[in-house]
């Protein structure tokens, strides 16, 4: 008979339906580890993604207020899918309460919001993870066993870059994610922590960065702005790969 582990998610947007998602699939798919999630509560501050994220994946009731999700005693652990500057909060008040965590990167805005983070799961003595979910993709998985097995010799550098364009239009949403004080540290928390996880996972630690600096000129901004040819998106990646 499968234990249940009763789950709480914050933050119902892009990530916190992916999490949820997934905890429905872990008893067919990890049958042998004998864990059943049971979604407890989701929270969201806008109160539609909440209801939206009850319906979808039947999660037993909603809040608005995430500190619902810390003190319902049925909550096991939790998800932490928050824009990143409530992350430390969360943590720090699951940590209070005994839950685990699983909270998306990057865990802070700086690194000492991070660490942070880490001291107070240790001290707690909770379980914690951190969705740096590109190590686990096979490909990767392959290499780090071929790395691992020296079958490639000794490596002496490793160069990564994370070819996205969710940022290319300047009338896209002016989300959170460019926003310093909600996001932190811009792409390189939100997209070179995933290069850097995969370093240090194929065969960190890191001992020298170098990186070129390439500004974007069509960011989302609140000033008058184009529409990218797609020329001009063809030159800004040649510019990064380069
Ligand atoms: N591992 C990955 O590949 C990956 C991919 C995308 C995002 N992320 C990370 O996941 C986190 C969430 O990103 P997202 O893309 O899902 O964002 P999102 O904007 O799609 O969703 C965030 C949700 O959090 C809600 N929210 C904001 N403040 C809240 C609060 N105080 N209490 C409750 N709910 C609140 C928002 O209403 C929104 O629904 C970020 O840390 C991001 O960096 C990781």
């Amino acid at each position: 008979m499968a234990s249940e582990i009763g789950i709480g998610v914050i933050g119902m947007g892009w990530m916190g339906q992916v999490h949820s998602r997934s905890y429905r699939q872990i008893q067919d798919r990890f049958v042998d580890r004998g864990i059943r999630p049971q979604l407890v509560i989701c929270a969201d501050e806008a109160e539609p993604r909440a209801l939206d994220g009850q319906s979808r994946f039947g999660f037993e009731r909603t809040t608005t207020d995430w500190r619902e999700v810390i003190d319902d005693p049925r909550v096991g652990a939790i998800s932490v899918t928050t824009p990143n500057n409530v992350h430390l909060e969360i943590a720090e008040a699951a940590a209070a309460a005994g839950k685990h965590m699983y909270c998306e990167k990057p865990v802070g805005r700086n690194p000492a919001e991070t660490a942070a983070v880490e001291a107070c799961a240790r001290a707690a003595g909770v379980l914690s993870l951190v969705g740096y979910n590109y190590r686990w993709a096979p490909l990767v998985q392959h290499a780090h066993k071929l790395i691992a097995a020296g079958k490639l010799g000794e490596l002496t550098h490793y160069r990564g870059c994370f070819l996205i364009g969710y940022a290319n239009n300047p009338d896209g949403v002016l989300s959170w994610r460019f926003q310093r004080e909600l996001a932190g540290l811009g792409t390189l928390g939100d997209l070179m922590s995933h290069v850097i996880d995969m370093a240090h996972f194929l065969y960190g630690p890191i001992a020298r960065v170098g990186a070129p600096f390439t500004p974007v000129p069509f960011a989302p901004s609140l000033e008058k702005a184009y529409l990218p040819s797609a020329d001009d998106v063809v030159a800004a990646v040649r510019r990064v790969m380069e």
